[in-house]
């Protein structure tokens, strides 16, 4: 199969502020290959999740592999592999934690986001078996993160207000298409 490496569009995109909707998966035509691409772009810049908004995509899917942050600490990421297709997060639970966050469509910005410890959610697989699954700490904490991608919510929208004013000057130049990395995007103009 040719995979294709995807732009990552960037910050200021109105895709990346759309609602995202569930997909009928008996008439959505290259699914497989749309989620090959989506692991394949997503390796190549480094990321760990990976939304479908982010790739110029309204549809509700997002993929996540845990294997680059492996450690002795935490070896089940080793084997955490996945595809949320149609995915629904049924409750949140938990304290709030607030951890460090980037983003590949926020290149350069990392702060600290409020999460729930916990969440149970709801998501056909790749091979679309129906699943419901509840996790928690750094994996409820990176599939929250790209859930909210699905409901056109970003990490910088959940910073403290005194973050915000100090990233504001880059937002903003990320919406002029000021912004360069080291992968392949797609900036607003
Ligand atoms: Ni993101």
């Amino acid at each position: 199969m040719l995979i294709m490496i995807l732009p990552i569009y960037i910050y200021g995109h109105p895709v990346l502020r759309k609602i995202t909707e569930d997909i009928d998966p008996d008439n959505y035509p290259k699914l497989k290959e749309l989620i090959d691409n989506m692991f394949e772009t997503m390796y190549l810049a480094d990321g760990v999740g990976l939304a479908a908004p982010q790739i110029g995509l309204t549809d509700r899917i997002f993929v996540v592999d845990l294997s680059p942050v492996a450690s002795e600490e935490h070896p089940e990421f080793r084997d955490f592999k996945r595809v949320f297709i149609n995915a629904h997060i049924i409750e949140r639970s938990g304290e709030l934690e607030l951890i460090e966050e980037g983003c590949l469509s926020i290149p350069g910005i990392h702060e600290k986001v409020p999460r729930e410890g916990e969440i149970r959610i709801a998501y056909l697989d790749e091979n679309l078996q129906r699943h419901e699954e509840t996790y928690t700490g750094f994996m409820a904490r990176v599939i929250q993160h790209e859930y909210d991608h699905l409901d056109g919510v970003l990490f910088v929208d959940k910073i403290s207000p005194l973050r915000k004013r100090m990233v504001k000057s880059k937002l903003t130049n990320m919406e002029k298409g000021k912004v360069s990395c080291d992968y392949k995007i797609k900036k607003v103009r």
